[in-house]
């Protein structure tokens, strides 16, 4: 790292080389005044800070950008800095040159103050000064070179897609850009390089990837951004089993180059035991709490509100503690999320149930939901009550809210969820939406039900599409694809996309199919959200140099701005006076 600039970084210099003459550069850390003549300062780069005694006369502050060239001598041992990797050795004899001038920063450099996320990205390139973003930021550049190689090694091929595009089906609300040459014409910006990496398919390429920009207007989060990167990747002849090893095999190479620990093999799940067992499609296997099918237990019940299609409990071990308020609370939480309510059941030392709505229970309803969640005296029981989906969906959530570990405890666990439903749901006008997208293969054993099957029916065929949790967030998601026209028209139709439309809409990847597609499957996974997780962060944001806040605007460069009327009119565009 040493240039005609600098022999050292400033974080690396050790006992060992105590003698020798070195040159650092950086910003100023810390000044501290030491005597009438002399002062210390701490010169920070990425690799950390170096202490330096320096003539007091010379007029440096905090953040000033400086180059001390001195000789690394022993600290006198009572003024070691043990917390310190340097902090054994400083710079003495130094010769001082102020390289840049600075103003106060905005706000405090130190890691322990909380500063306002407005601040810190009105002023990113004084944040990115930290440690906590310089680790993070590259924590990302080995989890892109990581997984770069590692689909490299499997033969994938880089192929870069374009950004300005028709409208992708991925679901999302597209960006737009108006077309100049073309008035009233707009280009979608890619949500996903979706079609295209299927017509690569067509195009032989065999197995294609790319680190792909997308971009999707829909509300922000923790894990989402308008934009934001996919590892992309799309193969020929090949099955799902494939897919799988491709991409495990990627995120186990990110893995070990952040931790150093190489996870083990990936396990598999089906969607439906990811549903049964955890409420949800992405479940968080770090903690256990799973849920408990009860509903045969109240199959004659006389209390009216567990007179429904599932009941079902998760157990909170130590749970009774919580107080009447908490318990309000989130009995609140589940009917903001859709419920009609929450029963809870505090575990009494005899094991009996201390609850409102005991009484309406018989003896053996109570007994019985103590053995099925395996309750002990101490522990809480949450039951609810609702149509199935509803009933899974609710507890998965409130399990998440009672046992969410925090992001940085409980490992790393990687999960395949398979066998995804093809449909997501039926319309009112009995048309099923599918889960995924339009192109993914039917279940090779639902295909009968699949002609068979009407209305509700539908919602039990599989497709082959997946999706790889880690830790409770969806990481990716992919899917053997339709390369054939019959199966193809055939969804069309039940999704009640008429040929015309289909034509208009897809016309062109339908049409590259009729010159002989291959059979082919793909992935993409979040590379902002691995890295997030494998970085420690419970929000993307802070693994993104230049991110948008909660609200979608750019505190750095004000982005989004207004346009000059003259550009409105070359592109054929006037804007309507704000909605009352
Ligand atoms: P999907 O829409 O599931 O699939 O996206 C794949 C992954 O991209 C990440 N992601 C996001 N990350 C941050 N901000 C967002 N707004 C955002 N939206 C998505 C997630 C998600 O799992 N073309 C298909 C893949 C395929 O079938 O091959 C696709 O894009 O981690
Ligand atoms: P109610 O009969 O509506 O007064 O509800 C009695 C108790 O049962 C309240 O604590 C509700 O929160 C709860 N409850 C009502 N409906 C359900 C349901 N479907 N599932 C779980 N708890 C419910």
């Amino acid at each position: 790292m040493a240039t005609a600039m600098r022999t050292d970084l400033c974080g690396t210099l050790r006992a060992e080389h105590e003698g020798t003459t070195v040159t650092v550069c950086g910003w100023v850390d810390r000044r501290r005044e030491h005597g009438e003549h002399l002062a210390f300062i701490d010169l920070r780069d990425y690799t950390g800070i170096v202490q330096a005694v320096v003539d007091g006369n010379h007029d440096m502050r905090v953040e000033y950008v400086a180059r001390i060239t001195g000789t690394v001598a022993a600290r006198p041992a009572d003024t070691a800095n043990p917390d310190l990797p340097t902090g054994e050795i400083e710079l003495r004899d130094c010769e001082v040159e102020i390289l840049s001038i600075a103003e106060p920063p905005p706000f405090p450099m130190d890691e322990r103050t909380g500063v306002d996320e407005t601040i810190r990205l009105r002023h990113r390139y004084v944040d990115m000064r930290k440690a906590r973003m310089q680790r993070n930021l590259r924590t990302r550049a080995k989890v892109n070179s990581a997984v770069r190689g590692a689909m490299e090694e499997q033969g994938f091929v880089e192929i870069e897609t374009p950004m300005l595009i028709a409208s992708t089906p991925e679901g999302a609300r597209d960006f737009v850009v108006p077309s100049r040459q073309k008035p009233g014409n707009f280009y979608a910006l890619p949500q996903s390089p979706q079609i295209f990496k299927q017509l690569c398919m067509v195009g032989g390429i065999d197995r294609y990837y790319q680190i792909a920009r997308c971009m999707r207007d829909e509300d922000l989060r923790a894990d989402r951004q308008f934009e934001f990167m996919q590892l992309d990747a799309e193969a020929s002849f090949v099955t799902q089993e494939d897919v799988f090893e491709f991409i495990s095999h990627a995120v186990r190479e990110a893995t070990e180059a952040v931790t150093g620990e190489r996870p083990g093999e990936i396990p598999h799940m089906t969607w439906n035991d990811a549903m049964e067992r955890f409420g949800s499609d992405k479940p968080d296997t770090r903690f256990g709490m799973e849920l408990v099918n009860l509903t045969d237990l109240f199959a004659e019940t006389e209390f009216n509100a567990f007179k429904a299609e599932r009941i079902m409990g998760i157990r909170l071990e130590g749970g009774a503690e919580l107080s009447r308020n908490k318990l309000d609370d989130l009995t609140d939480m589940v009917k903001r999320w859709g419920g009609k309510g929450l029963v809870w059941m505090k575990v009494e030392d005899d094991k009996s149930l201390n609850s409102p709505v005991a009484k309406f229970c018989s003896e053996s309803e109570l007994t019985g939901i103590v053995e099925r969640l395996e309750a002990e005296p101490g522990d809480i029981c949450f039951l609810v009550a609702d149509r199935l989906r509803r009933t899974q969906h609710l507890l998965g959530l409130l399990r998440v809210e009672l046992g969410r570990p925090p992001v940085t405890e409980g490992g790393f666990n990687f999960l395949w969820v398979v066998d995804f439903p093809l449909f997501e749901e039926i319309n009112e006008d009995g048309k099923p939406i599918p889960l995924h997208h339009p192109f993914t293969m039917p279940h090779p054993d639902d295909v009968d039900l699949l002609n068979t099957a009407e209305g509700e029916e539908l919602l039990e065929v599989r497709s082959q599409s997946y999706d790889l949790v880690l830790n409770g967030w969806e990481l990716g998601s992919g899917s053997v694809r339709i390369h054939r026209s019959d199966i193809q028209s055939r969804i069309f139709e039940m999704l009640g996309i008429g040929a015309e439309e289909a034509q208009l809409k897809f016309g062109f990847l339908l049409d590259a199919f009729k010159y002989g597609a291959p059979p082919h499957a793909g992935f993409a996974f979040g590379l902002d959200r691995l890295t997030a997780l494998l970085a420690g962060e419970e929000n993307i944001r802070e693994v993104i140099a230049f991110p948008k806040t909660q609200s979608g605007g750019d505190p750095l460069t004000q982005a989004p701005t207004p346009v000059a009327d003259a550009h409105l009119e070359e592109l054929g565009l006037r804007v309507l006076p704000p909605a009352e």
